[in-house]
């Protein structure tokens, strides 16, 4: 039996977001949905290591937020290896390596995220090496080419060396290429088109493997569209951070077939609270301050009758707050009560038939000896390792 066979990704997950995935975004985000996978923001091997003292500030989260995934990236094997090491104490889910960050910082100078699609042999050492200091299943978020090596086929050889040189059974594959230079992260989530035939391809051509779909998919009906057309799981990034109640509110029920739980937004926010004042300040002044806390409830009440308002008055109550009872009672008057107290009514819309063109569009099969390697004179591994034969 191999690793695929018992290993069942999650079916549905929150990307991992830097600035925007933090434990207090993954509180809440748990406090309306018990099965959704949460994902950390990146953190580079590099910061786990230099900051060894530190590492609560960093890895820490309450037992709640599990199933949860760290996602971590580097260039430097060291390190990864080091930082694994760290993070296991920490008991995470998975960990996952970054593969799909454009942003300068990371793939430029920092030479590592998507600039690594370009080194799959490094990729499948790294894994291995990750593999090797966690308990944890270990999984690559990737995109779907970078620059001008965007074909299907270079893909394919990207998964396929991976999953080869190391125990890596599960990719997440953001379905749009990275350009490395000239455009910013924002747009490059942005303007290259997303391509979901490579995706479907791909389950068609690496029946061992497991794929998670992510990218521009915006509502519950959606993933539940993924799925149903064979995905084994669905990443949804910004459209949970945007309406994260009309989203989260449906996964539980809609992808996981549990009953609802009928919580309201009253009781999230009573909860949250009691979340909030238990970590102001808990590493130092200001760390986090109030605003850190605020953040993930922005969009909490997303279309709904008062938003407006609740914003001006966050804004406002921001400037002179201390405390997030006395901020949020500051702010609430804004929301009609029938809004706090209902749980989650409205009927989830979205594209039903997102995917229903796709296989007419896939490309040509995979062949291993592709072209690209044959020009360069490389070969392929030519064995996959599984986890029994470690
Ligand atoms: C603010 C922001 C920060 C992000 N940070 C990360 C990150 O740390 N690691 C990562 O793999 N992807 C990161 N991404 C990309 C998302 O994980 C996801 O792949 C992308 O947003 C596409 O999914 P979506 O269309 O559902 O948003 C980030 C996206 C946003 C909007």
């Amino acid at each position: 039996m191999t690793v695929s066979d018992v290993y069942h990704p999650p079916l549905f997950s929150i990307a991992p977001m830097m600035g925007w995935t933090d434990n207090h975004y993954r509180t809440l985000a748990r406090l309306i949905s018990k099965h959704a996978w949460l994902y950390t923001e990146m953190l580079a091997a590099e910061t786990i290591v230099y900051q060894e003292e530190n590492l609560d500030s960093f890895l820490a989260y309450s037992s709640e937020q599990h199933p949860i995934v760290l996602q971590i990236g580097g260039r430097d094997l060291e390190n990864l290896a080091k930082a694994t090491r760290l993070a296991n104490t920490y008991a995470y889910d998975e960990i996952n390596f970054n593969c799909g960050c454009p942003s300068p910082k990371v793939s430029g100078r920092g030479c590592f995220g998507a600039r690594l699609m370009l080194d799959p042999k490094f990729v499948g050492e790294a894994m291995s090496v990750i593999a090797a200091n966690t308990n944890a299943s270990v999984t690559v978020k990737c995109r779907i080419g970078v620059d001008d090596h965007d074909s299907y086929q270079e893909l394919c050889d990207f998964i396929y060396t991976v999953s080869s040189l190391s125990p890596t059974k599960h990719f997440i594959i953001h379905s749009r290429k990275a350009l490395l230079s000239g455009l910013s992260p924002a747009d490059n989530r942005r303007i290259p088109p997303l391509k979901y035939e490579y995706f479907f391809a791909l389950l068609r051509d690496f029946p061992d493997l497991k794929f998670t779909i992510n990218g521009g998919i915006n509502s519950v009906v959606e993933a539940d569209a993924a799925l149903k057309s064979g995905a084994h799981g669905v990443m949804l990034g910004r459209a949970v951070y945007y309406n994260p109640w009309h989203i989260l509110g449906h996964v539980d029920t809609v992808i996981y077939g549990s009953p609802s739980s009928g919580i309201t937004r009253r009781q999230v926010l009573e909860q949250y609270q009691v979340y909030g004042e238990s970590v102001l300040g808990k590493y130092g002044k200001g760390r986090p301050n109030l605003r850190d806390i605020v953040r993930p409830l922005i969009n909490l009440f997303h279309a709904e009758p008062g938003n407006g308002q609740y914003k001006r008055r966050t804004d406002a109550a921001l400037l002179h707050c201390t405390t997030l009872k006395s901020f949020l009672d500051e702010v609430l008057p804004a929301i009609p009560d029938f809004v706090l107290d209902s749980s989650v009514v409205k009927e989830s819309t979205g594209r039903e038939d997102l995917f229903a063109d796709v296989q007419r569009l896939l490309p040509p099969p995979y062949e291993r000896e592709s072209q690209n390697h044959r020009k360069r004179g490389e070969s392929l591994p030519t064995k996959p390792v599984t986890r029994d034969e470690e």
